[in-house]
């Protein structure tokens, strides 16, 4: 009964069946189309336009902040939060080795040096101890990133950024409607930085925007991204030079994200529903554990949740590869999501004096050990079909663990 389905036994499911029963993404609200046709006619597409200027309040409220700016997408919002709290050249930007490339990359285009440190392997964010480890008299910021399903640990990381004097960019493209000790990711440091590409829990396609409290910051970001433009004393000049960039943003973008907003709550739930189903009918299952998050009881925003393969645990050869053929077979697809740690991606071209890398041997083990699972697929309503993926990776883990 128990046979794999790439060994000849019956499938879980048919792969068709599960695919179609996945709610399709992005989300598609008919009160967006109206919006899009009448920002089409009235010819008002881009400029800090109405619906902008609404997202402006009001998404910076949904995450908890007082101030936001949109811009081009989540790479140039790392950058501009970074050039408008003044880094660049000869400083120092600590960043996490399992991230997309842009949250190093970003600490370059602001003309600073990246220096890449471990995670923790338990939630996958950036290891506290080894941003302290990598602290020197050049460094300015840190940049932790709240990865796919997990906020990183956010009291520890301010504690080290108050006591050296750092800023603190928190890279929440993962974490649209996350929190921790009930306040929201995004809030803690200096500004939040939120893409809204895509695969992202919220997307216009592209997009992005840096959240923060403080006025005088917003405003230095605003000006970053609208060619030194300002929003609160328009008509002045930006200092001399801080360089600024046109990375705006349009009404189009702003309307399809105004909608999601205000469905996000609900989407949220569902998937936080799901999961927690999930987890727990895996929570015995030998050969794989499950990401955590930075502190117990965070309100975690599932992007793409993780579950991590146990080496130690599996039969002697088998590889991540086996699994994932044995759960295609049985009709559940799991993803690698991007293959390797940061500085490994093909898109890492960076030469090497131009960045700092210390150890990171919890990095590799993550990235190469990780299964991944689409946000989308835990917008799943139906706890029998959430059951089932359980039982066909329960399945799996069951004929290759030890
Ligand atoms: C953690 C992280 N940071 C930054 C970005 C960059 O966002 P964008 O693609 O909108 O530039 C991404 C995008 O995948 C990301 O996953």
């Amino acid at each position: 009964m128990n046979k794999l389905a790439i060994e000849g036994g019956t499938p879980i499911f048919g792969t068709r069946k599960l695919m179609e029963l996945i709610p399709p993404w992005p989300p598609r609200y008919p009160e967006t189309e109206e919006k899009l046709l009448e920002i089409y006619r009235g010819g008002k597409w881009s400029g800090c336009g109405p619906w902008e200027q609404k997202l402006m309040t009001e998404f910076a409220a949904f995450q908890g902040a007082k101030y936001s700016s949109w811009m081009a997408n989540g790479t140039v919002t790392l950058q501009c939060a970074l050039l408008a709290l003044g880094v660049g050249p000869g400083d120092e930007v600590i960043v996490p080795g399992v991230s997309w490339i842009a949250t190093a990359e970003a600490p370059l285009y602001a003309g600073a040096t990246p220096v890449i440190v471990d995670i923790d392997p338990e939630n996958c964010c950036i290891d506290p101890e080894k941003i302290e480890e990598a602290i020197t008299p050049r460094t300015k910021a840190i940049i932790p990133v709240h990865i796919f399903s997990a906020v990183a640990d956010m009291k520890k990381i301010m504690a080290i950024a108050k006591k050296h004097k750092l800023y603190v960019v928190e890279d929440c493209a993962h974490a649209h409607g996350a929190a921790q000790g009930g306040r929201k990711a995004g809030t803690f440091g200096q500004a939040g930085s939120f893409s809204f590409q895509l695969s992202k829990l919220m997307t216009a396609g592209e997009g992005g925007c840096c959240i923060t409290d403080d006025e005088a910051l917003h405003e230095r970001i605003f000006r970053a991204c609208h060619i030194g433009n300002s929003r609160i004393h328009p008509g002045t000049r930006p200092e001399e030079g801080f360089i600024c960039h046109q990375f705006r943003f349009t009404e189009f973008q702003a309307a399809i994200i105004y909608d999601q907003m205000l469905h996000a709550k609900e989407l949220h739930e569902r998937r936080k529903k799901a999961m927690a189903l999930l987890a727990g009918l895996l929570s015995d299952t030998p050969g794989i554990r499950q990401q955590s998050s930075g502190a117990p009881g965070d309100d975690r925003a599932y992007y793409f949740p993780a579950f991590l393969l146990e080496t130690k645990a599996l039969k002697k050869g088998v590889t991540r590869a086996m699994i994932f053929d044995a759960l295609k077979a049985e009709g559940v697809l799991f993803h690698e999501g991007w293959g390797a740690p940061l500085y490994a991606s093909t898109m890492w071209n960076v030469p090497q004096k131009a960045y700092v890398k210390h150890p990171t041997p919890n990095c590799d083990d993550v990235m190469y050990n990780r299964l991944m699972v689409t946000h989308n697929a835990v917008l799943l309503t139906n706890d029998d079909i959430i059951s089932k993926v359980a039982e066909a990776l329960d399945k799996v883990m069951r004929h290759y663990a030890k």
